[in-house]
């Protein structure tokens, strides 16, 4: 099943059951949200939780970009992304969890063809705050789904206050061997549908007050999905990277780990400038700006000529037109090409600064802070330097 097919089986499941399609959101939060991207579905849907009536009613489906910096550092492994898609489903006030865990079920199984035997949930234990999520637990045991109870991994919240509440989640086996073991204790479980009973909200002082309707708020990562679907070894796998998968190899000669690099930080790059987003020092231009810089130092580590002027623009234009960009892919390409030049002359500058005299030896926290405030050379970016030249 492509993810087009995913897409469209998800969204009329949910039609089907009187949700209204809603349009997803670009990559950047409405105002006043504390996030600096879209991180889940949740965000542009956040006055709706909290007690504003949705024009399209109680029941919404969609399909969001979303962008999370702290997997960063995990990309690369099989199933995380910088950027990706989240289709949710939305009860504002309606429908609670048990009925929204059972469609769940039901699509996975009957929509999607998943082997219930390879299926195990989540769900939320219990703390002083707040009881164990029976209901959760009743209608997992009721189909005969093996659950395990956590506290902290099944409490879902958007940051220290606001919306938030326990959560149940769908994981799916992806070993060799038979099923075994938990989601906890065993990492070849991967989760790919959460399922948040919204109803509570942190106030500043750590105390719950609930919101003034009781919501479920569900996520299922698309290319997750897909590559298990596809019977994929990773996201990397899925079609959404067959042109990456095709075009950049014979491009660039990598190991796999940093083709993966490649892949997201380029792809999600794209995307971000298709959001309007520029190169920056500070927020989301600096995120842009370290995406970019972490795949040019990935491609001249062996090869110094390598450069983003020779990005296929199949690829820009691929990857814009999969989220409905109207980005001119020209533009984009400019923007990724600045960046490469400032990039470029900065190294040159560090290069200069770090090899005169008072830097050869150890760098102190001091030298560190001098670089970056006066030379603008970024930490990692010295760091690096010190291990290449
Ligand atoms: N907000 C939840 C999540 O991001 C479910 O959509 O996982």
């Amino acid at each position: 099943m492509s993810t087009d097919q995913i897409v469209r089986t998800f969204v009329e499941y949910f039609e089907e059951r009187g949700h209204q399609r809603i349009t997803g959101s670009t990559l950047l939060p409405p105002p006043g949200n504390p996030v600096l991207f879209t991180t889940s579905g949740m965000h542009p849907l956040t006055p709706y939780l909290e007690g504003r009536p949705h024009p399209l009613g109680r029941r919404l489906v969609n399909v969001q970009r979303c962008l999370r910096t702290t997997d960063l550092e995990e990309v690369g492994d099989s199933t995380h992304l910088t950027v990706f898609e989240m289709l949710g489903s939305w009860s504002l006030g309606d429908y609670g969890g048990p009925t929204s865990l059972d469609w769940g079920y039901g699509l996975l199984t009957e929509g999607f063809g998943v082997d219930p035997g390879l299926i195990h949930a989540t769900a939320f234990g219990g703390d002083d705050q707040s009881g164990p999520d029976t209901d959760s637990l009743r209608l997992w045991q009721e189909r005969g789904v093996p659950v395990e109870l956590t506290v902290e991994d099944n409490w879902w919240s958007n940051g220290p206050t606001g919306p938030c509440g326990p959560d149940s989640e769908i994981f799916l086996w992806t070993g060799d061997s038979p099923p075994e073991s938990t989601p906890t204790g065993d990492d070849r479980w991967v989760e790919v549908w959460n399922h948040v009973m919204m109803r509570h909200r942190r106030l500043p002082d750590g105390s719950l007050v609930p919101l003034p309707q009781r919501n479920i708020d569900t996520g299922l990562g698309l290319e997750r999905l897909a590559s298990l679907l596809q019977g994929r070894r990773s996201v990397f796998e899925c079609d959404v990277f067959d042109p990456w998968r095709r075009l950049v190899p014979g491009l660039w000669q990598l190991d796999e780990l940093s083709l993966r690099l490649v892949y997201d930080h380029l792809r999600s790059a794209v995307v971000v400038i298709g959001d309007g987003v520029r190169p920056a020092n500070t927020g989301r231009g600096y995120v842009l700006r370290r995406l970019v810089r972490r795949v040019l130092t990935v491609l001249r580590r062996d090869d110094p000529s390598r450069g983003l002027g020779d990005l296929p623009d199949e690829l820009i234009e691929h990857t814009l037109d999969h989220f409905c960009q109207g980005e001119d892919p020209e533009v984009v390409r400019r923007v990724l090409i600045e960046e490469e030049r400032r990039f470029g002359r900065l190294l040159e500058r560090g290069r200069q600064v770090l090899a005169r005299p008072r830097f050869q030896g150890p760098l102190s926290e001091e030298d560190l802070h001098y670089l970056h405030d006066t030379h603008g050379l970024p930490r990692d970016l010295v760091l690096n330097l010190r291990e290449t030249v």
